[in-house]
């Protein structure tokens, strides 16, 4: 099995492109997806639920249009969750379905959608409460060898059920929510678990989805601000690029999962890999989000 993907320093979440988001056009995707090439980061993060089940598509649109870039990226996608959608009116209650019957589908209908020959990084997208190791080790088993996906991975895994699967077959990744807004996996054994295993963690909703921004009342968030304030200054960045550096200090490599559709934030982000903010200042934001000092 591959297990030697390297991810770019920032993966390209694609989940806000559609309808669940800026409603781009073919053309802008296209824009965007060269954009991000131009930039040095080749990783889209997809979903086969994304825009209920429509994103993948609206991506696809572009790779059919342009073949030349299959070369040129690394798609992530995930299966797993049933949502309830009038695009998939079989779908009575949201459910997870990680059984090698629904993951063998989920990737043709990916690969169809998509546009392409195979998905480089399949993730279960959550933890299916009735998962059956042995049957999704076999899926993976058969998918690899027919080409169709060259590496698996996991997402919001704890550490057994990763041990779990992981034992079974090689995962390269476990996607966790990961923020200055979300802190669990720094305590959880998750990251940790990453180390000891040698594989990137990536991390969705860097900007907590973009409440960090926003939410004026969220005491969590005006308090971060603050705190990041000074940094701003100090190394003249913007927020984005302060809350990324604070990913990327950790040891584990920790690869964020970046949400925006807006190429000029895109870029900004992209110069976060460079920065290196010291220990105490790391625990300054970590002060912050937590509100209070460590123990
Ligand atoms: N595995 C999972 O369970 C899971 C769950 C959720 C998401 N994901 C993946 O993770 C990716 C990122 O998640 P996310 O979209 O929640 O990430 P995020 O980067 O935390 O949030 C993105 C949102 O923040 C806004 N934003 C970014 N910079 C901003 C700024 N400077 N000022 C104001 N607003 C700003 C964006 O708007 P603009 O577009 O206008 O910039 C967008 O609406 C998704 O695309 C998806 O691929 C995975």
């Amino acid at each position: 099995m591959d297990n030697q993907i390297t991810f770019s320093p920032l993966i390209i979440g694609t989940m806000r492109w559609g309808v669940w988001g800026a409603k781009l056009e073919t053309s802008e995707v296209e824009q965007l997806i060269d954009h991000c090439l131009d930039l040095g980061l080749r990783d889209f993060d997809h979903a086969d639920i994304y825009g209920h089940y429509t994103e993948e598509e609206n991506f696809g649109r572009v790779i059919k249009r342009r073949p030349d870039l299959k070369s040129k990226i690394q798609i992530t996608t995930k299966y797993g969750i049933k949502m309830i959608t009038e695009n998939r009116p079989s779908h009575q209650i949201k459910s997870y379905n990680s059984s090698k019957e629904h993951l063998l589908l989920s990737v043709d209908n990916s690969l169809r959608a998509l546009g392409v020959d195979q998905i480089d990084v399949l993730l279960l997208h959550r933890p299916d409460l009735l998962m059956n190791p042995h049957d999704i080790a076999e899926g993976y088993e058969q998918l690899h060898q027919a080409g169709k996906v060259r590496s698996f991975g996991v997402s919001n895994f704890t550490t057994h059920q990763f041990d779990l699967l992981n034992d079974l077959i090689p995962l390269i990744t476990n996607q966790l929510e990961i923020s200055l807004l979300h802190l669990d996996a720094f305590q959880d054994g998750t990251l940790t678990q990453c180390q000891r295993s040698k594989i990137s963690p990536t991390a969705w909703s860097p900007f907590g989805g973009g409440r960090i921004f926003t939410d004026r009342e969220d005491e969590q968030s005006i308090r971060i601000r603050k705190a990041a304030q000074p940094l701003m200054e100090k190394y003249d960045a913007t927020l984005d690029q302060i809350l990324l550096a604070w990913l990327y200090k950790h040891p584990a490599g920790i690869i964020p999962v970046l949400g925006s559709s807006k190429p000029e934030r895109i870029t900004v982000a992209a110069q976060a890999q460079y920065m290196a903010l010291s220990h105490q200042e790391w625990y300054k934001l970590w002060e912050a989000s937590v509100g209070q000092e460590v123990p």
